[in-house]
């Protein structure tokens, strides 16, 4: 399998291109957009460091695409975040993708530089970068990870995981979905299996990771024994609406170290601010009582 350290993939980004511009312009392009709250993430940072940009939410319907991201060229646009729908057809209007973005399957970051257009995907980073600022050290025994669910998001989080060498159990309420997705991104260090069978693979992992929709809506895993997991175990949970979930809830209720999903909307933020704008801003506590104030 690929293995690039994620410094790699920051350095990849590198500056976009800045010519003459004096007002560097980024966005966020979604169908809708309205909810987004990369505008208040990218407008706190662009204050902080008194930087002269822009970062702006527009609203771009499938059939605009094309024209929208011509105007990606360094003067109109440095670049920008790309959202639902638009995180895989924006693949073939790109000079250039990144290769774990492309294994990954989405595009969210584009920059305008050394006059192309490349696409990243800075999500696996953010899921990254959140664990090691809220549990450092989480990776160092690389031991098992169970990934609960096999969709778009789970994608990120198998080749995030892959990048620090974490060996994954892939469950899926489908067992076809995750034996499949486990032959494309591995087929090493990935076992696949279904989720039914929680409760036999859990005392193995040492983190849980979930991508699926559960737990929005006050939904929940049915028959999922969390008394079966090592004291050990940190659990995660990609969605942050709400933060904390009733797998983050009970988790703490049994003595577990969990992080919540907010932290990586904050961290897959951080590539393309640096790209654009040539800072490096942080996550600070600051910056995640501003986001959460809007949940
Ligand atoms: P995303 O891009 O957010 O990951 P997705 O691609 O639609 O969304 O993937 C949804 C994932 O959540 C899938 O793994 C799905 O399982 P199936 O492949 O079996 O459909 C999982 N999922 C959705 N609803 C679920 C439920 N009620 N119970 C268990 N898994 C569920």
């Amino acid at each position: 399998m690929e293995n690039h350290p994620p410094s790699h993939q920051i350095q990849a980004l590198g500056p976009a291109a800045s010519g003459t511009i004096h007002v560097k312009r980024a966005f966020v392009i979604g169908h809708p957009i309205a909810h987004s709250r990369s505008p208040l993430i990218h407008g706190t940072w662009l204050a902080e460091h008194g930087v002269d940009g822009s970062y702006e939410a527009v609203d771009v319907a499938p059939d605009a695409l094309p024209e929208f991201v011509r105007r990606v060229d360094g003067k109109d646009f440095v670049g920008g975040n790309v959202t639902i729908p638009h995180k895989q057809a924006v693949f073939a209007l790109c000079d250039a993708v990144d290769p774990l973005a492309r294994r990954i399957g989405a595009v969210n970051t584009l920059v305008h530089r050394d006059g192309g257009l490349f696409g990243f995907n800075t999500d696996y980073l953010g899921f990254l970068g959140n664990l090691d600022q809220q549990a450092p050290g989480w990776s160092d025994a690389r031991s098992p990870a169970l990934v609960l669910g096999a969709g778009g998001a789970s994608r990120a989080i198998i080749v995030a995981l892959r990048s620090r060498d974490i060996p994954v159990i892939l469950l899926n309420r489908t067992r076809e979905t995750a034996e499949a997705l486990a032959v494309e991104l591995g087929p090493d260090g990935i076992s696949a299996g279904a989720l039914d069978d929680i409760n036999e693979r859990a005392p193995a992992a040492r983190l849980v990771v979930n991508t699926t929709a559960l737990g929005m809506h006050g939904t929940r895993f049915e028959g999922f024994d969390l008394g079966r997991l090592a004291p050990d175990t940190l659990v995660t949970d990609i969605v942050y609406t709400p933060l904390d979930t009733p797998l983050l809830v009970e988790a703490r209720a049994r003595g577990l170290h969990t992080v919540d999903g907010l932290g990586m909307l904050l961290h897959q933020a951080v590539p393309g601010f640096a790209a654009w704008f040539g800072v490096t801003p942080q996550v600070t506590a600051e910056l995640r009582t501003a986001v959460e104030a809007t949940l």
